[in-house]
């Protein structure tokens, strides 16, 4: 399979990466099928893409008949064999829980093409954690995109032991076609590449708070003006979840057995409360 044999793409899974993600594809003229199990999850995700989109027109860095165009390539499906009939690439974006994942790609084996390539979008599961469950494996690979998605420039394509050159091949370019960055990963490690790097630093900025080093604020003033990140680590722990991030570190930690990556009180902390970041008003910092 070439990057042209690509014609319609499937996104499993409309959570807020996966109807980025699915927004991101339709903007660069592919067709999108997003399926969600939940009816009010795929409205959500219709909204938040409209509304973003159209804050790109206000601001004129998008067309209106481009933004009109890009949702309406958008399809949403509650019934996984509809939305993944004919799609050539299918990207899962399901909650980061194995056995979810498992039974999504059984289902995916049963109802894709065999030739369709099935792309996890998976943080903390390389797909040679759900290579048996799909018979075509040579088909299977992540394709790691960053939140949000809609802006993140990056994308990790992780060859796995099982996956085909052309497959590899193939994503790396479609990444190129949808406007993005990709990376290649030659062999699966834990976190790949960026994650592994970003959440290792955010563990020593939770260290040096906990220890009594410096303050939250001040650790994030640091980091942005001394290292120019757009965010500093407690903000962007934030962004992404407090939960989310506790899972990639605990899954770290499990995984690799290092305890470098062993989530720390101040973490577990808030979530232990609830409190997950932006999503929820409450995190480290406070959005109401
Ligand atoms: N969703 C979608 N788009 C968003 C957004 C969101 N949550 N927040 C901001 N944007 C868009 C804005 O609409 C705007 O788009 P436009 O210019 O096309 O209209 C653009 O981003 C810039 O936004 P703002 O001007 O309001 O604000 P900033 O310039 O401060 O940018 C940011 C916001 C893009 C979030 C920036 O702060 C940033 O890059 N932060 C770092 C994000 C990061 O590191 N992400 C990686 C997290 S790790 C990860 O994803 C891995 C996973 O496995 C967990």
């Amino acid at each position: 399979m070439t990057v042209d044999d690509i014609r319609k793409v499937c996104v499993v899974g409309a959570g807020t990466m996966g109807a980025q993600i699915a927004q991101q594809v339709a903007l660069f003229g592919y067709p999108v099928a997003l399926f969600s199990r939940s009816g009010e999850r795929l409205d959500a995700a219709v909204t938040s893409n409209a509304r973003l989109l159209a804050k790109r027109v206000e601001k004129g860095k998008l067309e209106q008949a481009d933004c009109d165009a890009a949702l309406a390539r958008v399809t949403t499906h509650t019934d996984l064999e509809a939305a993944v009939q004919d799609a050539d690439l299918i990207i899962e974006s399901v909650a980061e829980d194995r056995e979810t994942k498992r039974h999504i790609c059984q289902q995916l084996d049963a109802a894709a093409a065999p030739e369709a390539i099935i792309a996890s979008n998976s943080s903390t599961m390389a797909s040679s954690l759900f290579a048996d469950c799909i018979a075509h494996d040579e088909r299977l690979l992540n394709v790691h995109f960053f939140n949000p998605a809609l802006v993140m420039q990056l994308v990790e394509v992780v060859r796995g032991p099982h996956t085909a050159d052309d497959v590899v091949d193939t994503c790396v370019e479609f990444v190129r076609r949808i406007g993005k960055t990709p990376v290649l990963v030659e062999k699966e490690t834990y976190g790949f590449i960026a994650n592994r790097i970003l959440f290792i630093a955010m563990q020593e900025a939770f260290r040096l708070v906990e220890d009594g080093y410096v303050s939250m604020e001040d650790a994030d003033l640091a980091v942005k003006n001394g290292l120019n990140w757009p965010m500093g680590p407690f903000e962007l722990a934030d962004l992404v979840g407090l939960d989310v991030t506790e899972d990639i570190l605990s899954q770290g930690h499990v995984q690799t057995g290092e305890d470098r990556w062993k989530p720390t009180g101040i973490l577990t902390g808030h979530t232990g409360r609830g409190e997950l970041g932006r999503k929820t008003g409450k995190g480290f910092y406070s959005y109401k």
